[in-house]
């Protein structure tokens, strides 16, 4: 006889694709990374803590935000690590944006584009600066609601599970290729914040073995596909 289970969500995920397994993360070289936020901050802020922690090999050389009050400069600050605005307002186009983020980028030396939040969208003048090292996260399981307001787009939906993924960012928004999903299961009484929040505790998981998930790829040493 098949004996049936309830499962218990416990307000967190239940499946991260692939799985976290912390020996296969391990990166020889350290990834020198420059991260693009617009708000919080509060994905940089794991992704620091993860490599304070030892799980990510990797240094966060510069972030940079866009938007004078967000809180990401501010954790930048208590962190010790170098931001600096470039404030999308003072330029004439997206790709006269992106010459700059390039800029600075190079000045700082960092080799990955981290878009932690980054709410513009970006123009091969990046892209192709950074060529598979530029990575994205959402708050959807992709291509489910990209855009804006995926987390509404997802309740509105009606879905039952929805979660967050890491991918290669590509000229489409929130395309390109799939590095690491986390899912996670939508509840009776969810509102946008009650469902964001959860989301984003699984975020804070799946983007550091993500970006070093992204560098086994690149390096073809990657033992998961
Ligand atoms: C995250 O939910 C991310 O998926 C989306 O913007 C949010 C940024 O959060 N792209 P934070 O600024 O890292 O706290």
């Amino acid at each position: 006889m098949v004996e049936i289970t309830t499962p218990t969500f416990q307000n967190t995920s239940v499946l991260i694709s692939p799985p976290i397994i912390p020996e296969q993360f391990q990166l020889e070289e350290t990834l020198n990374l420059g991260v693009l936020a617009s708000g919080s901050g509060s994905n940089f802020e794991a992704i620091a803590q993860s490599i304070a922690a030892g799980k990510l090999n990797a240094r966060i050389q510069v972030i940079i935000y866009n938007k004078p009050k967000a809180k990401a400069a501010e954790r930048a600050k208590n962190l010790g690590i170098p931001a600096v605005l470039l404030d999308h307002r003072h330029y004439k186009s997206r790709e006269a944006l992106d010459f700059a983020i390039v800029k600075t980028l190079q000045e700082y030396q960092a080799d990955w584009v981290i878009m932690a939040g980054w709410m513009r969208i970006v123009t091969s003048t990046l892209l192709d600066a950074f060529r598979d090292r530029v990575i994205n996260i959402h708050p959807s399981l992709l291509p489910s609601f990209p855009g804006i307001k995926a987390v509404e787009q997802a309740l509105d939906a009606g879905v039952k599970v929805t979660g967050c993924t890491v991918h290669l960012a590509c000229l489409e928004v929130d395309s390109g290729p799939i590095l690491m999903q986390a899912v996670v299961p939508i509840l009776a009484d969810d509102t946008a914040e009650t469902l964001h929040s959860r989301i984003q505790i699984q975020e804070h998981h799946i983007f550091p073995p993500a970006i070093a998930l992204a560098a086994k790829r690149l390096q073809n040493t990657d033992p998961l596909v």
